[in-house]
């Protein structure tokens, strides 16, 4: 069989596991890659070890209702865009309110999440954003529940939901909405343009990423809000194809090739053993 084969190729190179890791490894001059008593020291002393290195900005509650206005307005601001809006409306506030250190970040930073990363359509700007905000006050523990909370009720929610009434800066009144079973920003805005009728380069279609900024930010700051009030729990569950083919796909499992929690089904057919695992391509 041709892909088993190809997964034993693999073993024998040693790459299993390995593509992006050992890279970046290799690339660090005189560094012994994730192992020797310099990885343990690197946290405290020298390299790695520059000031509020981990995670040690101290978050403060914010009022969505404060922060929804602004995260929708910074998506038009200079044509930022969704990861400038969301990452604004929440560290960009904390600044306004509470002054340094976060009125010292710059924010610009964040435009880069603009359409998916530079116009590639990947993530979804406005949950990194999100993902990037948190990311200053906590560490992977604390963090990944709260990214999963996010990114699920992303991928489950029919956008866009914010309303900006006569403040509409793209087009006022109601929009259609769509589910995008993604964060992706691809699958995301095609879904919305399929659903809606809608070109991507649209008035329209602008204006509804603005007011998924508004409604991303407003779900970050409920999550970073319940986190600090010791309340925070995942409320939205997997979707039924991760957890069905994570029966098999995944690490330790039969099948260990699968990276990430995506749900499957906006690539995988739900027979992916047939010839139609693109389903949604003719
Ligand atoms: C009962 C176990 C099982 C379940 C459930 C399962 N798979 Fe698989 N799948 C396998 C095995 C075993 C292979 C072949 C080995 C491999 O590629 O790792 C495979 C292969 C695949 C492949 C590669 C197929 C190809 O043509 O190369 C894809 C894609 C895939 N599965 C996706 C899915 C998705 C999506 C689901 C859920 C809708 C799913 N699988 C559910 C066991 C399972
Ligand atoms: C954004 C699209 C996307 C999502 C979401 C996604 N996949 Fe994939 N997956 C792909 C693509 C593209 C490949 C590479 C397929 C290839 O080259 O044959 C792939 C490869 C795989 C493979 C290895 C196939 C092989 O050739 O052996 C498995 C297994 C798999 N996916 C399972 C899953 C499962 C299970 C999920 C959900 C938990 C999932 N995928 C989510 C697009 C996706």
């Amino acid at each position: 069989m041709e892909r088993i084969s190809r997964r034993s190729a693999l073993k024998t190179m040693g790459f299993l596991g390995c593509a992006t890791g050992c890279l970046a490894g290799g690339l660090m001059a005189g560094a012994a890659p994730f192992s020797g008593p310099e990885t343990a020291m690197a946290v405290t002393a020298g390299r790695f070890a520059q000031k509020d290195a981990p995670f040690s900005w101290k978050p403060h509650v914010l009022d969505a209702k404060v922060s929804a206005p602004v995260a929708y307005d910074g998506y038009w601001h200079q044509g930022y865009g969704c990861g400038y809006g969301v990452f604004y409306a929440i560290v960009g506030v904390m600044g306004e309110q509470h002054g340094a250190p976060y009125n010292q970040f710059p924010f610009t930073m964040l435009e880069v999440g603009k359409s998916g990363i530079s116009d590639w359509g990947t993530i979804c700007g406005a949950l990194l954003g999100a993902a990037s905000a948190f990311a200053l006050f906590w560490g992977r523990k604390d963090r990944d529940p709260m990214v999963t909370e996010l990114f699920r009720w992303y991928e489950q929610t029919p956008f866009p939901v914010y309303d900006p009434g006569t403040d509409a800066r793209g087009v006022p009144g109601a929009l259609p909405t769509s589910v995008s079973n993604s964060p992706l920003c691809h699958v995301s805005v095609g879904r919305w343009c399929q659903a809606s009728g809608f070109a991507e380069k649209s008035k329209e279609r602008g204006e509804r990423c603005a007011r998924i900024t508004a409604d991303v930010a407003v779900k970050a700051i409920a999550i970073m809000n319940a986190k600090q009030a010791g309340t925070f729990a995942v409320a939205h569950g997997d979707p039924a194809s991760v957890t069905y083919c994570g029966k098999c796909h995944g690490p330790g499992k039969e099948s260990p090739l699968l990276k990430g929690k995506m749900d499957c089904t906006p690539c995988h057919s739900g027979s992916p053993h047939t010839a139609d695992k693109f389903k949604n391509h003719p």
